[in-house]
């Protein structure tokens, strides 16, 4: 089943005229995990950003099941924004130092107002179990822990809402090489239990051939091609694969 379906999606930033993302069309299937890869700069955070319409496209469509998430109202979106979670590259600037971690992840719920007191707080627990935290961490503050800890509490506040698809924006580029896998396994492990479904976007091809169904490669805005992890590994097409692909062996 689709879950996405993502027609013609531009934008351009009119201030430097920059044509972040310029055509992109794509689908997304229920369960699938979708590795987007491309240099720094050619548009993938800009297109996860858009898909959440946390920033407004040019044009375009992006279907999620029967909506078109650019065409429904906010209030709808709003609800519907409950089931598409991101999780940022950067543990460090996505979390508030001076807040505690039961407030960062209560506060989810107090933005979706769908629970209350006492519940808020048995959630946040179990949500810290999930990725391997526990309860001592509802008291500790985000600017004293480490860069895998806050990630967890990345991951933690993406699945505060249950939601179906998650888009993960270098979850693991800013972290430790040790630290990395750990955290790469940890969302694994949440994808097949949960059946989730990821965009996950890297630049790192090691990465996205361990964990990736099928791979998108972007350049300046645009799929330079597309294909399952095996074909696009062994039998690169287009030349900024290939260059890709030789740097990735290289490291
Ligand atoms: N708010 C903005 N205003 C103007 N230009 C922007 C804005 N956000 C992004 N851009 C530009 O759009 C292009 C794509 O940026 P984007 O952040 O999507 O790249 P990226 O592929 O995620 O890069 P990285 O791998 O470094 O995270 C860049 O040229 C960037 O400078
Ligand atoms: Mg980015």
């Amino acid at each position: 089943m689709k879950l996405l379906k993502i027609d013609s999606l531009h934008k351009t930033f009119k201030k430097h005229k920059v044509s972040a993302v310029d055509g992109a069309s794509f689908s997304i299937f229920k369960g699938e995990v979708l590795g987007l890869v491309g240099e720094s700069g050619c548009g993938k955070t800009t297109l996860a950003k858009l898909i959440l319409r946390l920033i407004d496209a040019d044009k375009g469509s992006i279907f999620y099941k029967d909506k078109d998430l650019l065409k429904i109202s906010h209030s709808d979106m709003r609800k519907t924004r409950k089931s598409l979670q991101i999780i940022f590259q950067d543990p460090y600037a996505s979390l508030d130092p001076r807040m505690r971690i039961g407030e960062v992840i209560e506060e989810v719920y107090d933005i979706h107002k769908n629970v209350t007191g006492r519940e808020k707080k048995n959630k946040a627990i179990e949500l810290l179990e999930t990725v391997g935290l526990g309860e001592v961490y509802l008291q500790r503050l985000s600017s004293e822990l480490s860069g895998g800890e806050r990630q967890r509490v990345g991951i933690a506040r993406a699945l505060a809402t249950d939601p179906e698809f998650i888009i993960c924006d270098e979850p693991v580029s800013s972290l430790d090489i040790s630290i990395q896998a750990q955290i790469l396994n940890l969302l694994i492990d949440l994808q097949k239990r949960k059946n989730l479904t990821y965009l996950f976007i890297s630049h790192d091809l090691g990465v996205i051939g361990s964990i990736c169904d099928r791979v998108m490669v972007m350049q300046s805005g645009k799929f330079v091609e597309s294909g399952s992890c095996e074909t696009i590994f062994r039998n690169p097409k287009h030349e900024y694969t290939k260059t890709l692909l030789k740097s990735a062996l290289l490291s």
